[in-house]
C-alpha cells in the first residue's frame, strides 16, 4: 500500500523542501523504501535540490496541461521521471512555467482533482510512498495535493509570526476533508528551524498546546547544514550531522504514524 504525503504550508521558506527530500531520502536510503518525490512548485526547488537539469522532457507543467485537456497518455507520465541516485527516489520535476498552468487548472471541470488524474491508484501502487512538494499558497494546486493525499505534514518554522496562516492552511484540509477526499489525515506538524531562542521555545509550546500528540517528537534544528545539503545536492542522512540524525528520527516517526 502506498502512502501519499502532502509536505504542505502557505507560509514561505518554512523548510517544506528540504523536508520533503531528506524524509523521502531517509525513507529510501536508510529503511529501503519506494520513494517518488513530487515537485508542484513553479520555483522547483527540489527538482533544483534533486539534480534536475531540464532536457526537453515533460514535467509537471506538461502534465497538468495535459490532464487539464484529457490528453494525458502513461508514456507522458513515464517520460516526466526521474531517478536521483544520491537520494535514491524517483521523482517528477516541476518548472517556473507550472505558475502558468494555475490559471487553466482553476477553469477546468473538477479542478481539484487534475493531479489525480496524473497519480493515478495504478501509476502510484509501485511506491511505498509519495511526498509532494508543495507551494506556498492556498490556491487550486495545493487543493489539488490535498486531493490526492493520504496524509498532510505541515512543517512550521518555530519563529516569530509562526503560527500565522496555520487557520486558514487547517480550514483548507477540513473542506477538502469533507467535500472530496475523506481519507485525508493529518500526518503531524513539525517544528523546524528550532533554536534556543525564547521566541523559538514559546513557539514550540504554543504548537504542542495546539496540536498535542500530533505534534511530532522530533524537532528539526536551525543549522546551516540545510543549504549546505541543498547546495551539495547531498541528503542529510548522508553526512554525519545533527539534521541527519533529526531527519532520520522524522523517518521513524512517519514510519510509526503509516
Ligand atoms: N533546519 C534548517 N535550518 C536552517 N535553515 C534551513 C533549515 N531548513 C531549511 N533551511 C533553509 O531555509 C530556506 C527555506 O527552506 P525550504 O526551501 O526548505 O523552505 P520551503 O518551505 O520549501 O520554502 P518555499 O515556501 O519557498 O517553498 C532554504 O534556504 C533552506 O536551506
Ligand atoms: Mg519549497
Amino acid at each position: 500500500m502506498s502512502t501519499i504525503i502532502s509536505c504542505g504550508s502557505q507560509k514561505g521558506g518554512v523548510g517544506k523542501s528540504t523536508t520533503a527530500y531528506n524524509l523521502g531520502a531517509c525513507l529510501a536510503l536508510n529503511h529501503g523504501k519506494k520513494v517518488l518525490l513530487v515537485d508542484i512548485d513553479p520555483q522547483a526547488n527540489l527538482s533544483d535540490y534533486l539534480g534536475f537539469e531540464p532536457d526537453g522532457s515533460p514535467t509537471m507543467t506538461q502534465l497538468v496541461m495535459s490532464a487539464c485537456m484529457g490528453t494525458l497518455k502513461p508514456e507522458m507520465l513515464q517520460d516526466s521521471l526521474w531517478y536521483c541516485e544520491t537520494a535514491d527516489v524517483d521523482f517528477i520535476p516541476s518548472d517556473i512555467n507550472l505558475a502558468s498552468a494555475e490559471p487553466l487548472m482553476s477553469t477546468t471541470i473538477s479542478r481539484e482533482t487534475i493531479l489525480r488524474r496524473i497519480l493515478t491508484k495504478d501509476f502510484v501502487s509501485e511506491y511505498d510512498f509519495v511526498i509532494i512538494d508543495c507551494l506556498p499558497s492556498l490556491g487550486t494546486l495545493l487543493i489539488n495535493a490535498l486531493t490526492v493525499s493520504d496524509r498532510l505534514l505541515i512543517p512550521v518554522q518555530t519563529q516569530k509570526f509562526s503560527m500565522d496562516g496555520l487557520q486558514s492552511l487547517e480550514s483548507l484540509y477540513q473542506q477538502i476533508k469533507s467535500a472530496v477526499n475523506p481519507k485525508l489525515n493529518l500526518l503531524g506538524v513539525l517544528p523546524t528551524m528550532t533554536d534556543r531562542t525564547r521566541v523559538s521555545r514559546a513557539s514550540v509550546e504554543t504548537l504542542t498546546e495546539k496540536y498535542g500528540e500530533m505534534l511530532f517528537r522530533t524537532h528539526i534544528s536551525k543549522s546551516v547544514e540545510a543549504a549546505r545539503s541543498s547546495e551539495n545536492r547531498m541528503p542529510l542522512c548522508l553526512t554525519d550531522s545533527k539534521l541527519g540524525r533529526e531527519y532520520e528520527e522524522l523517518a521513524q516517526e512517519v514510519l510509526e504514524r503509516c
